[in-house]
């Protein structure tokens, strides 16, 4: 077992993992060292087509990171300045960083209590004759109605950008996640469902135009070396990066299945718990579980109590060694760098405010068993009925 069960539990175990597919990777790596093409190596067109291949998913540029994959996006699809683009107000940052940095105009929009997806319904009401793109993002593994969600920007001509870095492998209504929009963008984050050993990400496209200018624009908006044809960035996938993804892209659909065991062993113990939901699942949406993310408390609870007492779960779960991370304290419209971005004033969120204070993200990876995920569900139970007694 490689999980050190039973001393520190971590949230994501990496190194279980990596001593489980350590002769696989090593060789790959030295194989990468004795070349020495460390950049634009073979081992990256090998992993793009792989990827696309798996997935059915058109063309495949790898590049930087997660965020540099929106920010490719965007550019690719020519946005400018003042251009409109909706977004989930219950997301990481990143998704409205690049939108805010390219001078375009972030528009928030709520999301529905049970799959944290953007709410479709919402969406209508905020769409402008400056709106340009939609960014949908699939939250913790799946994703919500995202049917609506393409009806919509089909009847408005709009781009969908999926932010995928979530949930890379779950499917909808039987098609990958990330090939409905223009574009879709992943992250290859060393915690991701398909992590590297550093920084890494890429974007889908069915569109070959679409796809050469995203390859040109990671490369410094290269058309061939040395004319630059696009401004563009330098934002490349390494080849050590491509060749430890390559070697693990065939035990991506392993790592899906070790996290769904993992969820059905936690939702085992926790489902009938008068104050825990469990993560509720999309009939038309595969899961990937990104996270296990439970949400706290009854109805009858203010936000104030409820982040109180969730908060008081997560410290008495800590305090008995396990992990729990919170994904996301505090909703992107409320946050300083973005409070004043396009919102009336007294604008309200209160899906995403509400979840903000509820949710709880337990430890999740591919190296869980069954003894494990109920000695951190013991210890939950006992926490939440600790902290909310209190
Ligand atoms: C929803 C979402 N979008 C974008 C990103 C950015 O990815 P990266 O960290 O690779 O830049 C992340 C990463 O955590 C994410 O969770």
């Amino acid at each position: 077992m490689s999980q050190n069960a039973f001393d520190s539990i971590a949230m994501v175990d990496l190194k279980g993992q990596y001593q489980r597919l350590k002769p696989e990777l090593d060789k790959a790596i030295q194989q990468v060292l004795n070349e020495t093409q460390f950049i634009k190596g073979p081992q990256i067109k090998l992993f793009e087509n792989a990827l696309a291949q798996k997935l059915n998913a058109g063309y495949v540029v790898s590049c930087g990171n997660g965020t540099d994959a929106l920010q490719l996006a965007f550019m690719a699809l020519g946005l400018k300045p003042g251009d409109e683009v909706i977004l989930p107000v219950f997301t990481y940052a990143a998704t409205a960083e690049v939108i805010a940095l390219l001078g375009l105009t972030p528009v928030w929009v709520d999301v529905e209590p049970d799959y944290f997806f953007i709410d479709s319904k919402a969406i209508q009401a905020k769409i402008t004759s400056k709106t340009k793109a939609i960014v949908p993002v699939h939250l913790f593994g799946q994703t919500g109605n995202l049917g609506e969600l393409m009806g919509i920007a089909k009847k408005h001509r709009l781009f969908v950008v999926e932010d995928n870095a979530q949930s890379l492998g779950a499917y909808y209504q039987s098609k990958a996640l990330g090939t409905f929009g223009e574009i879709g963008t992943t992250s290859f984050f060393p915690s991701k469902n398909l992590g590297c050993f550093g920084d890494g990400g890429a974007v889908f496209t069915q569109q070959e135009q679409l796809a050469t200018s995203l390859r040109m624009i990671a490369n410094h908006g290269q058309s061939i070396q040395y004319k630059h044809d696009k401004i563009g960035l330098n934002s490349r996938l390494d080849t050590l990066q491509a060749a430890v993804l390559q070697t693990k892209l065939p035990h991506l659909d392993q790592f899906t299945l070790n996290r769904n065991k993992a969820a059905a062993w936690y939702d085992a113990e926790l489902q009938e718990h008068p104050l825990i939901r469990i993560p509720v699942r999309n009939p038309e949406s595969t899961h990937v579980f990104h996270q296990y993310t439970i949400c706290l408390g009854h109805p009858t609870m203010s936000n104030d109590e409820l982040r109180a007492k969730r908060d008081l779960t997560k410290t008495l779960l800590a305090e008995s060694g396990v992990p729990s991370m919170v994904y996301y304290p505090i909703p992107l419209h409320l946050q300083n760098a973005y409070r004043n971005m396009n919102k009336e004033n007294d604008e309200q969120f209160p899906v995403a405010e509400r979840l903000s204070c509820s949710v709880l993200s337990l430890p999740m990876h591919t190296e869980m068993n069954e003894d494990l995920v109920k000695k951190i569900a013991r210890r939950l139970i006992r926490a939440v009925n600790q902290a909310f007694a209190s």
